[in-house]
């Protein structure tokens, strides 16, 4: 039985961070799902960024390419604009790009500590900001935050990551509110550990075993784990809910 209700056909989606990672499988999982895909991150990762729509092009999709760095305000603005221009609108934003960086707190500068909030959360801002226009003007839209785990729980040694995620899932219920009468929802994911290069410094053995200890499950989640809670709170079964964050860890914030 095909129930169109899990459907993204006729949607355009943008993920920001979409050349690896979670932004990767995210971008793939929402072009499965029927969506066109602006796929959007760095200049220096635009290879990166094209083998994605390739992929996704491989699979039967459509998808382009389009470079944007979170931290340019002017860029974020005429991106998302051009998106919605060349691809005929813009229905879902996928805010991914996301940076981290362990540090003991004694340690952190004002330097790093700025390159991170400023990634992980003005760039979550500006960019919704940039696109809930497009979406207000079909009085339809959804906003994704790709929060974290660490949004709602900490570890040590990780003080700038663990506030711009907890801003975010803040942030993504004050955009919930002031915007759902305009036909958009705004919701976070807080993923746990994820195969990702992001988490390359977890493959010590002493990483390993605290990873064997406090996970539910053992291991990190594979990006693809992460992919249905998007594709749901993407898609018209998601319509009422709002504001929430949907964990995605396995269970680790169960404990
Ligand atoms: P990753 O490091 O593999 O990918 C991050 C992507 O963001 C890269 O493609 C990078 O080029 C892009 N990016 C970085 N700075 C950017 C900027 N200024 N403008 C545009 N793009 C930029 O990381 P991963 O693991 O795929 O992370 C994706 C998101 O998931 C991030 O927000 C991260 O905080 C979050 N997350 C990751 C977890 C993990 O264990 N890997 C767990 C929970 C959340």
């Amino acid at each position: 039985m095909h129930d169109s209700r899990f459907r993204l056909d006729d949607k355009v989606a943008v993920v920001t961070g979409a050349a690896q990672g979670i932004g990767r499988a995210l971008a793939i999982g929402l072009a499965q799902a029927g969506a066109a895909i602006a796929i959007t991150d760095l200049p220096n990762n635009a290879s990166a960024a094209e083998k994605v729509r390739e992929e996704i092009v491989q699979l039967g999709g459509s998808a382009r390419t389009y470079d944007l760095d979170v931290l340019d305000l002017p860029a974020i603005q005429r991106v998302l604009d051009q998106i919605a221009s060349e691809m005929g609108s813009l229905d879902i934003l996928i805010n991914n790009a996301g940076v981290r960086v362990r540090r003991p707190s004694l340690e952190v500068s004002e330097q790093e500590w700025d390159a991170i909030v400023d990634v992980n959360l003005k760039g979550v801002f500006f960019c919704a900001q940039a696109a809930a226009p497009h979406m207000m003007s079909r009085n339809n839209g959804r906003i994704i935050n790709v929060a974290s785990q660490l949004g709602v729980t900490a570890l040590p040694e990780r003080a700038a990551y663990c506030a711009s995620k907890a801003g975010v899932i803040n942030l993504t219920r004050v955009l919930a509110l002031e915007w759902c009468d305009q036909g958009i929802t705004v919701n976070a994911i807080g993923p746990g550990p994820t195969n990702t290069p992001m988490t390359s410094d977890v493959l010590t053995p002493e990483a390993q075993a605290e990873l064997r200890m406090r996970s539910p499950i053992g291991r990190r989640l594979e990006p693809e784990e992460i992919v249905g809670a998007v594709v749901f709170l993407a898609g018209p079964n998601a319509a009422a809910v709002n504001g929430q964050v949907l964990l995605v860890d396995a269970g680790w914030t169960a404990q």
